[in-house]
């Protein structure tokens, strides 16, 4: 799946934290019931390959990814695992070719001018804007579109449920991330209800 077909599944990617891979699984299963199919699972914890590895076996529904990738080893591992997709906070050389010889639908991290021009020379003209509040967030897209007029961003930090429409409104925005669905509290108190009622208003987002 390429990275324009990946974002069109859906208006919010959700940035997940996972210490305990046991739970993967319910919390997979919690955000795909409200309708959020795109799960980006950061590469922050020891638990996170084992978590992409169950959402990939037992959760067919999903579409599961890893994020935070810094390296080629971590790229690479995340295959291991099964992620169907890769995300960075930012892009390396390195992280570039991985993904190029991989194959894996990869979704840089940029946020200049310049690094998203960098991104687009490596083959990557579907990028994530991040940390895209502290960046310039709604001003900085709406100045990048017509310079960079065949980009397309998904942006993520500091978005949450009501600053996302803000986001999706515009034409370069494919899909924005973040984590306000899955809280660390209640992941703690295995609470899928509201996991579920925060991804069924995330899903119910217009593009
Ligand atoms: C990320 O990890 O991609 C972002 O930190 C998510 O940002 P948020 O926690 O502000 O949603």
């Amino acid at each position: 799946m390429d990275a324009l077909t990946l974002l069109r599944q859906g208006p919010v990617v959700p940035v997940i934290i996972v210490n305990d891979a046991a739970i993967a699984v319910e919390l997979a299963q919690a955000l795909v019931s409200g309708g959020v199919r795109v799960l980006e699972v950061t590469l922050r914890t020891k638990a996170a390959l084992a978590a992409i590895r169950r959402i990939r076996d037992e959760v067919p529904q999903a579409i599961v990814g890893a994020g935070t990738l810094r390296t080629r080893a971590q790229m690479e591992a995340a295959i291991d695992a099964g992620a169907q997709f890769g995300v960075s906070p930012g892009c390396t050389p390195e992280l570039a070719a991985a993904a190029r010889h991989s194959q894996l639908t990869f979704l840089p991290g940029v946020a200049t001018v310049s690094e998203a021009m960098r991104a687009y020379d490596e083959g990557f003209a579907i990028q994530k804007l991040f940390p895209a509040e502290a960046i310039g967030g709604i001003a900085l897209l709406k100045s990048l579109a017509s310079p960079l007029a065949d980009l397309r961003f998904c942006p993520t930090g500091g978005i949450d449920l009501q600053k996302a429409p803000h986001y999706l409104a515009l034409p370069n925005v494919l899909a924005v991330g973040g984590s306000w669905l899955t809280p660390e509290q209640a992941i703690i108190e295995r609470d899928w209800a509201r996991i579920s009622a925060l991804a069924q208003a995330a899903s119910q987002l217009a593009v």
